[in-house]
Protein backbone atom coordinates (compact mmCIF):
# COMPACT_ATOMS: atom_id res chain seq x y z
CA UNK A 1 0.00 0.00 0.00
CA UNK A 2 1.44 3.11 -1.20
CA UNK A 3 0.44 6.63 0.53
CA UNK A 4 0.52 9.56 -1.49
CA UNK A 5 2.46 12.66 -0.12
CA UNK A 6 0.03 15.30 -2.24
CA UNK A 7 -1.42 17.57 0.07
CA UNK A 8 -5.26 16.82 0.61
CA UNK A 9 -8.13 19.26 0.11
CA UNK A 10 -8.26 21.15 3.37
CA UNK A 11 -4.94 20.13 4.58
CA UNK A 12 -4.28 19.03 7.90
CA UNK A 13 -5.81 20.00 11.44
CA UNK A 14 -3.86 18.58 14.67
CA UNK A 15 -6.54 16.80 17.16
CA UNK A 16 -4.59 16.70 20.37
CA UNK A 17 -1.47 15.25 19.64
CA UNK A 18 -2.47 13.42 16.24
CA UNK A 19 -1.88 15.40 12.63
CA UNK A 20 -4.88 14.33 10.38
CA UNK A 21 -6.22 15.31 6.98
CA UNK A 22 -9.05 17.55 7.15
CA UNK A 23 -11.00 15.23 4.83
CA UNK A 24 -11.36 12.18 6.21
CA UNK A 25 -13.95 9.14 5.79
CA UNK A 26 -16.74 7.79 7.09
CA UNK A 27 -17.42 4.02 7.56
CA UNK A 28 -20.76 3.80 8.78
CA UNK A 29 -22.60 2.73 6.15
CA UNK A 30 -19.91 0.16 5.04
CA UNK A 31 -21.96 -1.99 6.86
CA UNK A 32 -25.27 -3.50 5.66
CA UNK A 33 -28.44 -1.98 5.17
CA UNK A 34 -29.51 0.07 7.92
CA UNK A 35 -25.77 -0.34 9.58
CA UNK A 36 -26.85 -4.03 10.32
CA UNK A 37 -25.32 -7.00 9.22
CA UNK A 38 -22.33 -7.88 6.67
CA UNK A 39 -22.36 -5.48 3.28
CA UNK A 40 -23.52 -7.07 -0.08
CA UNK A 41 -20.32 -6.38 -1.33
CA UNK A 42 -17.58 -7.19 1.09
CA UNK A 43 -14.83 -6.82 -1.43
CA UNK A 44 -15.89 -3.45 -2.62
CA UNK A 45 -16.33 -2.58 1.10
CA UNK A 46 -12.55 -3.56 1.76
CA UNK A 47 -11.42 -2.10 -1.42
CA UNK A 48 -13.06 1.80 -0.47
CA UNK A 49 -11.22 2.06 2.37
CA UNK A 50 -7.95 0.38 1.24
CA UNK A 51 -8.56 3.70 -1.45
CA UNK A 52 -8.72 6.20 1.25
CA UNK A 53 -5.71 5.08 2.73
CA UNK A 54 -3.64 5.06 -0.41
CA UNK A 55 -5.01 8.80 -1.40
CA UNK A 56 -3.62 10.05 1.50
CA UNK A 57 -6.65 9.67 3.89
CA UNK A 58 -5.33 9.99 7.50
CA UNK A 59 -8.80 9.72 9.75
CA UNK A 60 -11.76 7.23 9.48
CA UNK A 61 -14.68 7.52 11.48
CA UNK A 62 -16.14 4.15 13.11
CA UNK A 63 -17.89 2.71 15.81
CA UNK A 64 -18.44 -0.80 17.31
CA UNK A 65 -22.26 -0.34 17.19
CA UNK A 66 -21.91 -0.48 13.44
CA UNK A 67 -23.18 -3.50 12.01
CA UNK A 68 -22.46 -3.82 15.25
CA UNK A 69 -18.87 -4.98 14.98
CA UNK A 70 -18.97 -5.49 11.39
CA UNK A 71 -17.11 -1.70 10.29
CA UNK A 72 -15.05 -2.19 12.64
CA UNK A 73 -14.19 -5.89 11.57
CA UNK A 74 -13.89 -4.46 8.33
CA UNK A 75 -11.14 -1.94 8.76
CA UNK A 76 -9.74 -4.01 10.50
CA UNK A 77 -9.14 -6.77 7.49
CA UNK A 78 -8.62 -3.80 4.76
CA UNK A 79 -6.02 -2.18 6.84
CA UNK A 80 -4.19 -3.57 9.87
CA UNK A 81 -1.29 -2.95 10.57
CA UNK A 82 -2.29 0.10 10.23
CA UNK A 83 0.13 3.00 9.15
CA UNK A 84 1.74 5.29 11.59
CA UNK A 85 -0.17 7.80 10.14
CA UNK A 86 -3.38 6.21 10.24
CA UNK A 87 -5.96 7.11 12.80
CA UNK A 88 -9.49 5.65 13.61
CA UNK A 89 -11.93 7.52 15.79
CA UNK A 90 -14.71 5.39 17.39
CA UNK A 91 -17.55 6.61 19.48
CA UNK A 92 -19.40 4.67 22.59
CA UNK A 93 -22.92 4.99 24.12
CA UNK A 94 -25.02 3.53 22.06
CA UNK A 95 -25.83 0.12 21.04
CA UNK A 96 -27.97 -1.84 18.75
CA UNK A 97 -31.19 -3.37 19.34
CA UNK A 98 -32.62 -6.89 17.30
CA UNK A 99 -34.84 -4.05 15.12
CA UNK A 100 -31.86 -1.74 14.29
CA UNK A 101 -32.85 0.58 16.75
CA UNK A 102 -29.78 2.40 18.90
CA UNK A 103 -30.63 2.59 21.86
CA UNK A 104 -28.12 4.45 24.89
CA UNK A 105 -25.45 2.75 26.45
CA UNK A 106 -24.47 5.02 28.55
CA UNK A 107 -23.78 3.66 32.24
CA UNK A 108 -20.27 3.02 33.33
CA UNK A 109 -20.33 -0.46 32.29
CA UNK A 110 -21.69 -0.26 29.53
CA UNK A 111 -18.94 2.41 28.22
CA UNK A 112 -16.09 0.40 29.66
CA UNK A 113 -17.56 -2.94 27.56
CA UNK A 114 -17.74 -0.54 24.10
CA UNK A 115 -14.32 0.79 24.70
CA UNK A 116 -13.03 -2.75 25.25
CA UNK A 117 -15.08 -4.17 22.38
CA UNK A 118 -13.60 -1.55 19.86
CA UNK A 119 -10.21 -2.25 21.09
CA UNK A 120 -11.01 -5.75 20.46
CA UNK A 121 -12.85 -5.46 17.15
CA UNK A 122 -10.14 -2.94 15.56
CA UNK A 123 -6.59 -4.78 17.31
CA UNK A 124 -5.32 -2.06 18.36
CA UNK A 125 -4.01 -1.43 22.55
CA UNK A 126 -4.86 1.84 22.35
CA UNK A 127 -8.14 4.26 20.59
CA UNK A 128 -6.72 6.97 19.21
CA UNK A 129 -10.09 9.14 19.56
CA UNK A 130 -13.63 8.06 21.32
CA UNK A 131 -16.35 10.21 21.05
CA UNK A 132 -19.65 9.89 23.71
CA UNK A 133 -22.55 9.55 21.51
CA UNK A 134 -25.09 11.61 23.30
CA UNK A 135 -29.05 12.18 22.56
CA UNK A 136 -30.67 9.75 20.24
CA UNK A 137 -31.72 9.34 16.60
CA UNK A 138 -33.84 12.17 16.83
CA UNK A 139 -30.95 14.40 17.71
CA UNK A 140 -29.39 15.92 20.88
CA UNK A 141 -31.37 15.90 24.19
CA UNK A 142 -30.58 17.87 27.12
CA UNK A 143 -29.09 16.16 30.62
CA UNK A 144 -25.85 15.77 32.33
CA UNK A 145 -23.09 13.89 30.90
CA UNK A 146 -20.81 14.17 33.95
CA UNK A 147 -20.83 10.51 35.09
CA UNK A 148 -20.71 9.24 31.40
CA UNK A 149 -17.90 11.37 30.55
CA UNK A 150 -16.06 10.89 33.69
CA UNK A 151 -16.21 6.94 32.88
CA UNK A 152 -14.33 7.83 29.65
CA UNK A 153 -11.81 10.17 31.14
CA UNK A 154 -10.82 7.27 33.44
CA UNK A 155 -10.60 5.05 30.67
CA UNK A 156 -8.06 7.62 29.20
CA UNK A 157 -6.34 7.87 32.77
CA UNK A 158 -5.87 3.98 32.82
CA UNK A 159 -4.40 4.50 29.07
CA UNK A 160 -7.10 3.05 26.79
CA UNK A 161 -7.82 5.65 25.26
CA UNK A 162 -5.70 8.59 23.68
CA UNK A 163 -8.13 11.67 23.49
CA UNK A 164 -11.94 12.68 24.01
CA UNK A 165 -14.71 13.89 21.96
CA UNK A 166 -18.29 14.40 22.23
CA UNK A 167 -21.16 13.94 19.29
CA UNK A 168 -24.74 14.45 18.83
CA UNK A 169 -24.33 16.82 22.23
CA UNK A 170 -25.64 20.57 23.28
CA UNK A 171 -23.52 23.60 23.49
CA UNK A 172 -24.52 22.82 27.11
CA UNK A 173 -23.12 19.36 26.95
CA UNK A 174 -19.95 20.83 25.56
CA UNK A 175 -19.07 22.97 28.47
CA UNK A 176 -20.19 20.33 30.75
CA UNK A 177 -17.63 18.31 29.42
CA UNK A 178 -15.15 20.44 28.76
CA UNK A 179 -15.54 21.56 32.44
CA UNK A 180 -14.37 18.19 33.31
CA UNK A 181 -11.51 16.96 30.95
CA UNK A 182 -10.11 18.30 27.72
CA UNK A 183 -12.21 17.06 24.12
CA UNK A 184 -10.93 17.72 21.04
CA UNK A 185 -13.32 17.64 19.05
CA UNK A 186 -17.51 17.61 18.48
CA UNK A 187 -18.87 15.27 16.09
CA UNK A 188 -23.08 16.27 15.20
CA UNK A 189 -25.13 16.47 12.46
CA UNK A 190 -24.14 19.62 10.17
CA UNK A 191 -24.68 20.26 6.28
CA UNK A 192 -25.29 22.82 3.67
CA UNK A 193 -29.12 22.34 4.24
CA UNK A 194 -29.03 22.42 8.29
CA UNK A 195 -27.04 24.60 10.25
CA UNK A 196 -28.33 24.22 13.87
CA UNK A 197 -24.54 24.40 14.99
CA UNK A 198 -22.99 27.59 13.48
CA UNK A 199 -22.55 29.46 16.59
CA UNK A 200 -21.31 26.24 18.16
CA UNK A 201 -18.47 25.79 15.04
CA UNK A 202 -17.42 29.34 15.62
CA UNK A 203 -16.61 28.85 19.70
CA UNK A 204 -15.06 25.75 19.35
CA UNK A 205 -13.01 27.35 16.14
CA UNK A 206 -12.14 30.14 18.95
CA UNK A 207 -11.20 27.32 21.47
CA UNK A 208 -8.59 25.12 18.67
CA UNK A 209 -11.44 22.55 18.77
CA UNK A 210 -12.67 20.13 15.63
CA UNK A 211 -16.40 20.24 14.86
CA UNK A 212 -16.82 16.88 12.74
CA UNK A 213 -20.08 16.99 10.66
CA UNK A 214 -21.80 13.93 10.51
CA UNK A 215 -24.21 13.40 7.53
CA UNK A 216 -22.02 16.30 5.44
CA UNK A 217 -23.84 14.82 2.12
CA UNK A 218 -26.96 14.67 3.74
CA UNK A 219 -26.76 11.32 5.46
CA UNK A 220 -29.72 8.55 4.24
CA UNK A 221 -31.59 11.06 1.98
CA UNK A 222 -28.99 12.68 0.19
CA UNK A 223 -28.59 16.63 0.05
CA UNK A 224 -30.68 18.35 -2.92
CA UNK A 225 -31.60 21.72 -3.61
CA UNK A 226 -31.49 24.20 -6.34
CA UNK A 227 -29.36 26.40 -5.52
CA UNK A 228 -26.61 23.88 -4.63
CA UNK A 229 -27.36 21.94 -8.35
CA UNK A 230 -26.95 25.94 -9.91
CA UNK A 231 -23.91 26.07 -7.77
CA UNK A 232 -22.63 22.87 -8.50
CA UNK A 233 -23.91 23.69 -12.81
CA UNK A 234 -21.82 26.78 -13.01
CA UNK A 235 -18.82 25.26 -11.62
CA UNK A 236 -18.92 21.90 -13.88
CA UNK A 237 -18.94 19.92 -10.46
CA UNK A 238 -21.05 17.28 -8.71
CA UNK A 239 -23.32 18.70 -6.09
CA UNK A 240 -21.36 16.55 -3.35
CA UNK A 241 -18.21 18.21 -4.26
CA UNK A 242 -19.71 21.65 -3.59
CA UNK A 243 -21.54 20.42 -0.68
CA UNK A 244 -17.98 18.95 0.88
CA UNK A 245 -16.06 22.20 -0.26
CA UNK A 246 -18.51 24.53 1.46
CA UNK A 247 -18.00 22.73 4.44
CA UNK A 248 -14.11 23.05 4.11
CA UNK A 249 -14.52 27.03 3.30
CA UNK A 250 -17.16 27.33 6.53
CA UNK A 251 -14.24 27.16 9.19
CA UNK A 252 -10.73 25.74 9.47
CA UNK A 253 -11.71 23.70 12.56
CA UNK A 254 -13.92 21.22 10.52
CA UNK A 255 -13.53 17.96 9.41
CA UNK A 256 -15.21 15.70 6.84
CA UNK A 257 -16.27 12.43 7.16
CA UNK A 258 -18.11 11.98 3.91
CA UNK A 259 -19.33 8.10 3.62
CA UNK A 260 -19.43 6.18 0.38
CA UNK A 261 -19.60 2.38 -0.43
CA UNK A 262 -17.66 3.28 -4.31
CA UNK A 263 -14.34 4.21 -5.06
CA UNK A 264 -15.34 6.12 -7.91
CA UNK A 265 -17.30 8.69 -5.48
CA UNK A 266 -14.61 8.15 -3.04
CA UNK A 267 -12.62 9.48 -5.94
CA UNK A 268 -14.76 12.17 -7.49
CA UNK A 269 -15.64 13.57 -3.49
CA UNK A 270 -11.76 13.95 -2.49
CA UNK A 271 -11.17 15.76 -6.03
CA UNK A 272 -13.92 17.93 -5.95
CA UNK A 273 -13.92 18.98 -2.48
CA UNK A 274 -10.25 21.09 -3.32
CA UNK A 275 -12.98 23.45 -5.57
CA UNK A 276 -12.22 27.11 -5.04
CA UNK A 277 -15.60 28.71 -4.33
CA UNK A 278 -16.05 32.87 -4.67
CA UNK A 279 -17.84 35.06 -2.68
CA UNK A 280 -20.70 34.85 -5.05
CA UNK A 281 -21.02 31.30 -4.18
CA UNK A 282 -20.50 31.17 -0.98
CA UNK A 283 -23.40 33.83 -0.54
CA UNK A 284 -25.94 31.74 -3.21
CA UNK A 285 -25.06 28.41 -0.73
CA UNK A 286 -25.19 30.18 2.28
CA UNK A 287 -28.97 31.24 1.55
CA UNK A 288 -29.72 27.26 1.64
CA UNK A 289 -29.39 26.48 5.51
CA UNK A 290 -31.11 30.07 6.17
N1 LIG B 1 -22.23 10.53 15.58
C1 LIG B 1 -23.33 10.08 15.03
O1 LIG B 1 -24.36 9.94 15.68
C2 LIG B 1 -23.30 9.75 13.57
C3 LIG B 1 -24.50 9.55 12.88
C4 LIG B 1 -24.44 9.28 11.53
C5 LIG B 1 -23.23 9.20 10.87
N2 LIG B 1 -22.07 9.39 11.57
C6 LIG B 1 -20.76 9.35 10.88
O2 LIG B 1 -20.80 10.23 9.76
C7 LIG B 1 -20.29 9.57 8.60
C8 LIG B 1 -20.93 10.13 7.37
O3 LIG B 1 -22.31 9.84 7.36
P1 LIG B 1 -23.04 9.02 6.21
O4 LIG B 1 -22.08 8.21 5.44
O5 LIG B 1 -24.18 8.32 6.84
O6 LIG B 1 -23.66 10.18 5.33
P2 LIG B 1 -23.04 11.19 4.24
O7 LIG B 1 -21.56 11.16 4.25
O8 LIG B 1 -23.74 12.48 4.45
O9 LIG B 1 -23.62 10.57 2.90
C9 LIG B 1 -23.32 9.28 2.48
C10 LIG B 1 -24.26 8.96 1.33
O10 LIG B 1 -23.94 9.81 0.23
C11 LIG B 1 -23.73 9.00 -0.93
N3 LIG B 1 -22.64 9.61 -1.70
C12 LIG B 1 -21.36 9.84 -1.31
N4 LIG B 1 -20.64 10.41 -2.30
C13 LIG B 1 -21.49 10.53 -3.35
C14 LIG B 1 -21.34 11.04 -4.66
N5 LIG B 1 -20.18 11.55 -5.08
N6 LIG B 1 -22.43 11.01 -5.49
C15 LIG B 1 -23.60 10.50 -5.07
N7 LIG B 1 -23.80 10.00 -3.84
C16 LIG B 1 -22.76 10.01 -2.98
C17 LIG B 1 -23.35 7.64 -0.42
O11 LIG B 1 -23.75 6.67 -1.36
P3 LIG B 1 -22.66 5.72 -2.11
O12 LIG B 1 -22.29 4.69 -1.11
O13 LIG B 1 -23.43 5.20 -3.27
O14 LIG B 1 -21.53 6.61 -2.52
C18 LIG B 1 -24.14 7.54 0.88
O15 LIG B 1 -25.44 7.05 0.60
C19 LIG B 1 -20.60 8.10 8.86
O16 LIG B 1 -19.80 7.25 8.14
C20 LIG B 1 -20.38 7.98 10.34
O17 LIG B 1 -19.03 7.68 10.56
C21 LIG B 1 -22.09 9.67 12.90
Amino acid sequence: MSTLTTPLPGGTWTLGDLSVTRFGYGAMQLAGPGVMGPPADRDGALAVLRRAVDLGITHIDTSDAYGPGITNELIREALHPYPESLHVMTKVGAHRDEQGGWPPARRPDELRRAVHDNLDGLGVDVLDLVNLRLGNAEGPQEGSIAEAFETLVELQEEGLVRHLGLSNATTEQVAEARAIAPIVCVQNMYNLAHRHDDELIDALAGAGIAYVPFFPLGGFSPLQSAELSAVAARLSATPMSVALAWLLHRSPNILLIPGTSSVAHLRENLAGAGLRLTAADLAELDRIGR
